[in-house]
This record gives C-alpha cells, structure tokens and sequence, in this order.
C-alpha cells in the first residue's frame, strides 16, 4: 500500500434501512495512515452503520470505500485480512476462558504453534489480562471484557483498527485504563485506528482529526483544536426562568443582536439560549441589561471556552445532549431540525 494513500476513504456512502431509516446519507471520510481517527456523533448517527460497510459485514446502497487500500465491494476478503475489528457488542465467547478466546482467534487468522502461543501471552500481557486468563469471560468485569475485545481485534497484527464505542457503558476509572490503552496502540508502528464514539471529550482527547457525523453525513471535519478554533471568542450560557415562546424569540433574538461583541445566538428548548461573544466575561452583564429591558428572567448565565459541543450545536444546529436524548426516545435519529 502507498504509504501517503488514505488507510480509510469512504466516499458518498448511502445505506438505507427498511421503513425509509436513512442510516448514511452520502457519508465522506478519509483518515490518513497512522493516526487516530475519531468518527463523532449521537444515537443513531450512522456511526456503526459506516464501520460495518468499511469491515465488509455490510453493503452500502451507493458509494465506495477503500481500507488498507483494497476495495471493501470488490476485494472484501483483502480488507478482512488487513483489518481488525472491535464490535459495539462484545464478541467474545463468555463460556470460554480469556485464553481460549484469543487462542481460537489466533487459529481462525491461520496462527499455530509457538507463534500463537507467543502472540496470546503477548496480548493477555499488554492487555494485563494474564491473571485473569484462565477464567471464563462471563466472570470478567466490563473493563476487562473491552480489553479482550480489542485484543482479539489485534490479534493478527492489522494494518486498520476500527473501534466501534470502545468504552461505552464502562464506569469512569476503566475508560480512562482504555483511553491510556488507545492512545498506547495508536503509537504502535504504523497502525491506523478509526474509532466512534458518542463522547466529545474522548474523541477530543485520543483522535488526531475527527468527522462529527449527525443523521448519516458527516457535517464537519478537522482537528479537535482546529475546530474549536473556528469559534472565536467565549460562549456564554443563558438559562431562563420562564421557557420563551416563538414571539418572545423573535423578540430577543433582535435585541442580542444589538449587543456590541455579540454574535449567533441559539436557542435550545424554550428555556436555553447559547451566545458567542467577544470576551464573555464583559458580555454577560450587558447581555443581561439588554434581557431584563425585554422583560425576560434570566436564572444563571455561565461563560465557557469553546467546547466540542458548541462545534456541534454550530454545525448540527442542535446541542448533543439534545441529539442523544432525540434518539433515545425513538431510537431514531429525529427528522425534525432540532432546537433552532
Ligand atoms: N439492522 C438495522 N435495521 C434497521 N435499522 C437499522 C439497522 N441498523 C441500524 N439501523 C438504523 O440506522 C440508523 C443508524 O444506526 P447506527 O447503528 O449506524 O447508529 P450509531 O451512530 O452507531 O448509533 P449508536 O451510538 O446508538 O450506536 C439508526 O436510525 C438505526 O435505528
Ligand atoms: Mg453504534
């Protein structure tokens, strides 16, 4: 493979679900070799609907996409070889013992013998999973569990590493041993990891560039740095005591728009209104002045650096917490536009 080759390019990648569920609409990435690559985004945002059509386990309507160089629609059995995969869902046997699991693993890539034993006893000690190795996984704790995972996914030594929300559902003290145990691979000679999350502060922490991916596409692209620095200045963070109604909007809406080193005011739900300002900390009282003249109660107003969050409300147009409970209701990602 060319080295300056894309490990991942997927290109207008279209999948549709029955019942018209558009899980991908035209998706775009490309994540260059060697690095991390965070694919963002809430419930429903067609995130393990992209990592199965690039792992080969599902076909796109439309679109193409190469892993490790090879076509995942006509050389489906080189991408297979090239990649390891780390499903949302464990993959590991519970009835079999931490050993077995990666032995089996090891057999179905074609290793035997010495190499397999020393590529076990490899894994079972990077993933400190030695102790427990002899104990059926069904007795494993969800830390331990996720850390056999992606040593199955490693097993083979692939090119391309997908991790689909390796820590979802982990307490906090086992995301961070994960995190530290990524952010470990992703120094690994070589290696190109394409991880999704739902988490904006773990794709902030362990991915070089990331795609925020909302209702099948990905609505923007870059660094996390880079797109935190496309918003210039503070946001700044109003909550009402009284939830506005769509005059009262309109109403404020003009008055913040007079505020001087104020700009793009969103409103999130009847209640929540989210500035971008200047320098916040000298915006907040005038924006409160400018409140009070219209007859709107304000009850806190907190000034924040840009977050990821605020990439997402700017692009998705809707904040992420309200994205993610949208699809936890339906289990879908809302049609609607959000809370504009
Ligand atoms: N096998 C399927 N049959 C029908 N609809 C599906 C199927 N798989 C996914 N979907 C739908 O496609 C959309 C995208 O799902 P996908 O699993 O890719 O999202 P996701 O970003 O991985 O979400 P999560 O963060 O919850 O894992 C959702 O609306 C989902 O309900
Ligand atoms: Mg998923």
């Amino acid at each position: 493979m060319n080295s300056l080759a894309p490990a991942v390019r997927a290109r207008h990648l279209v999948k549709t679900y029955p019942r018209d569920v558009r899980a991908l609409d035209s998706l775009d990435i490309e994540v260059a070799p060697g690095t991390v690559f965070g694919l963002l985004g809430p419930n429903g945002a067609g995130k393990s609907t992209t990592v199965k059509i690039l792992t080969t386990l599902a076909r796109p309507d439309s679109g193409s996409a190469e892993v490790a160089g090879h076509d995942v629609l006509r050389r489906p059995e080189r991408v297979r070889r090239a990649i390891g995969v780390v499903a949302q869902k464990s993959g590991a046997d519970p009835t079999a013992t931490g050993r077995e699991n990666l032995r089996l693993q090891g057999r179905l890539h074609g290793l035997s013998g010495a190499a397999l034993d020393q590529r076990v006893d490899e894994l079972l000690d990077r993933f400190t999973l030695t102790d427990a190795a002899r104990r059926t996984v069904k007795g494993y704790s969800g830390g331990m569990r996720r850390r056999l995972d992606v040593a199955l996914g490693l097993v083979h030594r692939p090119e391309v590493l997908f991790l689909d929300e390796p820590t979802t559902g982990l307490d906090p003290e086992a995301r961070t041993a994960m995190w530290d145990e990524i952010a470990r691979l992703a120094g690994d000679e070589g290696l190109t990891i394409l991880l999704t999350t739902h988490y904006l502060e773990e794709a902030d922490r362990l991915a070089e560039r990331i795609a925020i991916v909302d209702r099948g596409r990905v609505v923007v692209t870059g660094t996390p740095d880079a797109l935190k620095g496309e918003l210039r200045g503070d946001a700044v963070h109003l909550e009402l005591s009284e939830p506005l109604g769509e005059a009262g909007r309109t109403l404020l809406d003009g008055a913040l728009g007079a505020v001087p080193g104020v700009s793009e005011a969103h409103h999130v739900g009847g209640r929540r209104i989210t500035v971008r300002a200047d320098d916040g900390a000298a915006a907040v009282p005038l924006l409160l002045g400018t409140l009070e003249r219209v007859g709107v109660a304000v009850a806190s107003a907190t000034v924040a650096r840009p977050s990821l969050d605020d990439v997402y409300l700017r692009y998705a147009g809707r904040r992420y917490a309200e994205a993610e409970a949208d699809t936890a209701v339906t289990g879908q990602p809302a049609l609607a536009g959000g809370a504009r």
